[in-house]
């Protein structure tokens, strides 16, 4: 197939002098045309949007994924409509195209920003083999209510290690040239405060107010534009009374006005035409007004930018200034990724799948990604040369669809290596695995395969229950308002305990789940989301100990669902608890005065701790943390402190360990969360060794936006702490001094 000559680019001619020269020769129509983006899953070229294609009508397309069919859409364009101009190819590779990566939330517990930038890599090159151009990920919303189904695709509740994952996502989603084979567009979504909606319903309401937009929920976006990331969607929720694909303080001011950014905005699914559902519009002809008003330059699978644009700005109702800036960025984009030198995918040379780096990489991602819970009595590593025969029970330990976990449309269960299939290959022959499903699947109510695992589990020397929710649990639009394990897992616990063996649960979800009920009654728990492709053989491996757990929680896991929110960076309150002063429902006196109990911020059911904070996660050595300091007591505004601490493994096995720094502003004009994360690292030790961590931390990394929204570090006392989880109590306080700018 010929490349399209007719727009050659290269140093000599700078791409914005391309995109004006084009955008002189196009008709309102054609203009209009590139702001609109296609589903082509509903038929094939030429007789499925080929007459559209051929009259200019269409700048991009999603959801195809057939080389043949994209380079026919491709070919249309380009050779058959005006101006030839090529198409956006679009899709959701989300964690991974055919090789699935963990889930991103699963990814984020690896606290590995380089593992993330590859998964996200491999993604893109196998999905660019496919036509593909453009991929909307990373998603980066800050995500504390794991009622939320999409919590799954996010990488959780922190604004710092959210920031990072979404740089390192992004480039490598982009790569270092967007034109190189195997790159693809990344997109940062949902602008702004998706996972802030209302008891965690998927599309319900935000209201967030502006200073906590600026302090939490912006700043990973803002680090997306700072990594290149050429386009961005808003959320599908109306915040704070506006719907983010209208909303032209986030779209307009925030976004091109505060930040620069000179990419695409594309609506959401059909989300312009939702403006009227919102009721924030009377049509589609006033939501088009308010969305390409608000600054949204692409229309994703809707028709009111189709039906209504032109006629808007031949009415006067819209500037044909404001279309040009859309196209513009549009045209500039499709001339970044090569699009005009070589708008064709080369079927003779589709990059590999599942090839050995992609697969590795899988298996890498999932073992760092799996989080040790609980191991009581070093029930775990297996010790695999004692072990006569190990039971393997459970819906989770052998369904290859459900450990890919939500947005695997290019996946194939075919492809993955379950747990009980791992551990049979890895156990070898002098091991006898017996299997017991237990349950149809994970919401099952007890039954005769109960029987069938108690008796698996007394005739072993150790249980290993695979537990947790399916795929189809999580994911957009599949909120749930109970968190726990679905069907009669917790009794299938119970009952599979009785048989006396240890016990080891293996959770994979899309989301935190409330435990309580079953932390008891396991020896150990290792929670491994939904794994993907090389779940099975990542979760081996730690099961037996060729590698340790190293994950750590980027989310916090409540006791119960009563207690959403529940994050580790919340405020202090005017009355917080201190364990002496909770006083559990059941010990209450009927009578007793209104002020008999401590009288601070808990439930009376639940306390006011999670059962398992964010950061935390247990490896099978023994790390220990001490003598922090600061290089000195006191900085001033524009200065570095170092604050450091000695780390040592005092255990039998080399392993990874997750360093984390957090920060406190003591006093602030507007309060300050009770811990910031500000700093993390991965290292590996070897038994017996001790090094000094070091982060150094500016001042300017602990400004914020206060009461007039302006981002300034406030001197005074700061206190730090260094270790394995954000509840780490080895702390240390230095002072910043000097005026209130920074
Ligand atoms: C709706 C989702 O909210 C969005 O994240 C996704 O990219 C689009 N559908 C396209 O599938």
């Amino acid at each position: 197939m010929n490349a399209s000559r007719a727009y050659p680019s290269g140093p000599s001619e700078p791409i914005e002098q391309l995109v004006q020269a084009l955008l002189a020769r196009m008709t309102l129509a054609e203009k209009v045309g590139q702001m609109c983006q296609r589903n082509a899953s509903e038929g094939h070229p030429p007789d499925y949007l080929g007459a559209d294609l051929r009259a200019g009508q269409v700048g991009a397309v999603l959801n195809v994924v057939e080389v043949d069919a994209v380079n026919e859409l491709q070919r249309i364009a380009v050779e058959e409509s005006r101006l030839g101009i090529p198409l956006l190819v679009g899709r959701d590779v989300i964690h991974g195209f055919r090789t699935v990566m963990p889930l991103p939330l699963g990814q984020a517990a690896s606290w590995n920003p380089g593992l993330v930038r590859e998964c996200a890599r491999i993604a893109a090159r196998e999905a660019a083999g496919a036509g593909i151009n453009w991929t909307f990920a990373p998603m980066i919303d800050i995500a504390r209510d794991p009622r939320w189904g999409r919590i799954a695709e996010s990488f959780g509740e922190d604004v710092f290690l959210a920031s990072r994952l979404a740089a390192a996502a992004v480039t490598g989603f982009q790569g270092e040239d967007l034109a190189a084979p195997g790159s693809l567009a990344a997109c940062a979504k949902h602008f702004a405060g998706y996972g802030a909606a209302e008891s965690g319903r998927d599309y319900a309401t935000t209201s967030i107010p502006e200073v906590e937009l600026r302090n939490v929920y912006f700043p990973p976006f803002q680090a997306a534009i700072e990594a290149g990331v050429r386009t961005l969607m808003p959320s599908f929720c109306e915040l704070n009374g506006v719907p983010c694909s209208g909303n032209e303080f986030l779209l307009r001011d925030v976004l091109r006005g505060e930040w620069g950014f000179d990419g695409v905005v594309v609506s959401d699914w059909d989300s312009v035409r939702q403006l009227k559902v919102h009721g924030l519009t009377a049509d589609d002809r006033a939501s088009a007004l308010a969305a390409v008003t608000a600054g949204l330059d692409l229309e994703m699978a809707g028709d009111a930018y189709r039906n209504h644009l032109a006629s808007l700005v031949e009415s006067g109702a819209v500037e044909e200034g404001l279309l040009d800036q859309a196209v513009a960025g549009i045209l500039r984009l499709k001339f970044e990724l090569g699009l005009f030198e070589n708008p064709y995918t080369d079927p003779a040379r589709l990059p590999p799948l599942l090839d050995d780096e992609a697969l590795a990489t899988a298996k890498q991602a999932a073992a760092q990604s799996a989080v040790l819970l609980q191991n009581r009595n070093g029930v775990l590593p297996l010790k695999a040369g004692r072990l006569q025969a190990v039971a393997v029970i459970g819906p989770l330990a052998d369904a290859p669809h459900e450990q890919l976990g939500t947005w695997t449309f290019d996946g194939s269960a075919a492809d993955a290596v379950t747990p009980r299939q791992a551990i049979e290959a890895l156990a070898g022959p002098e091991v006898q695995l017996r299997f017991a499903a237990a349950m149809a699947n994970s919401r099952s109510s007890a039954g005769p395969g109960f029987d069938e695992a108690v008796a698996a589990a007394r005739d072993s020397d150790v249980a290993l229950l695979f537990l947790g929710e399916e795929a189809i649990l999580s994911g957009e639009a599949h909120s749930r308002a109970e968190i726990g394990l679905p069907g009669a897992q917790e009794e299938l616990v119970r009952r599979v305990r009785e048989a006396g063996r240890p016990v080891v649960a293996v959770v994979m979800a899309g989301r935190p789940l409330t435990l309580a009920g079953i932390v008891d009654q396991v020896d150990a728990l290792l929670f491994a989301w939904h794994p993907g492709t090389m779940g099975g053989p990542a979760l081996a491996e730690l099961l037996f100990g060729v590698q340790s757990p190293s994950g750590k929680l980027p989310v916090t896991f409540p006791r119960m669902v009563g207690q959403v929110p529940i994050y580790y960076s919340q405020k202090n309150t005017g009355k917080p608890p201190t364990p002496d002063q909770v006083v559990h429902i059941d010990d209450i006196d009927t009578h007793a005065p209104q002020t008999s109990i401590g009288m601070t911020a808990f439930h009376l059911d639940a306390g006011y701790r999670p059962l398992f904070p964010f950061g935390f996660g247990l490896s099978y050595t023994e790390f220990h943390y001490r003598d922090i300091r600061a290089s000195a007591p006191e900085i001033a505004l524009g200065e570095s402190v170092r604050i450091s601490a000695e780390l040592s493994n005092q255990g039998p096995v080399a392993a990874e360990e997750v360093v984390q720094l957090y920060v406190r502003d003591l006093v602030g004009s507007i309060t300050r969360p009770v811990r910031e994360l500000k700093g993390f690292k991965r290292l590996r030790l070897a038994p017996g060794q001790t090094v000094t961590v070091a982060f150094d931390l500016h001042t300017d990394e602990l400004a914020f936006h206060g009461r007039d929204m302006r981002r300034v570090t406030e001197p005074g006392e700061f206190r730090a702490w260094i270790g394995g989880s954000s509840d780490t109590e080895l702390g240390i306080t230095f002072h910043i001094r000097g005026d209130t700018s920074s």
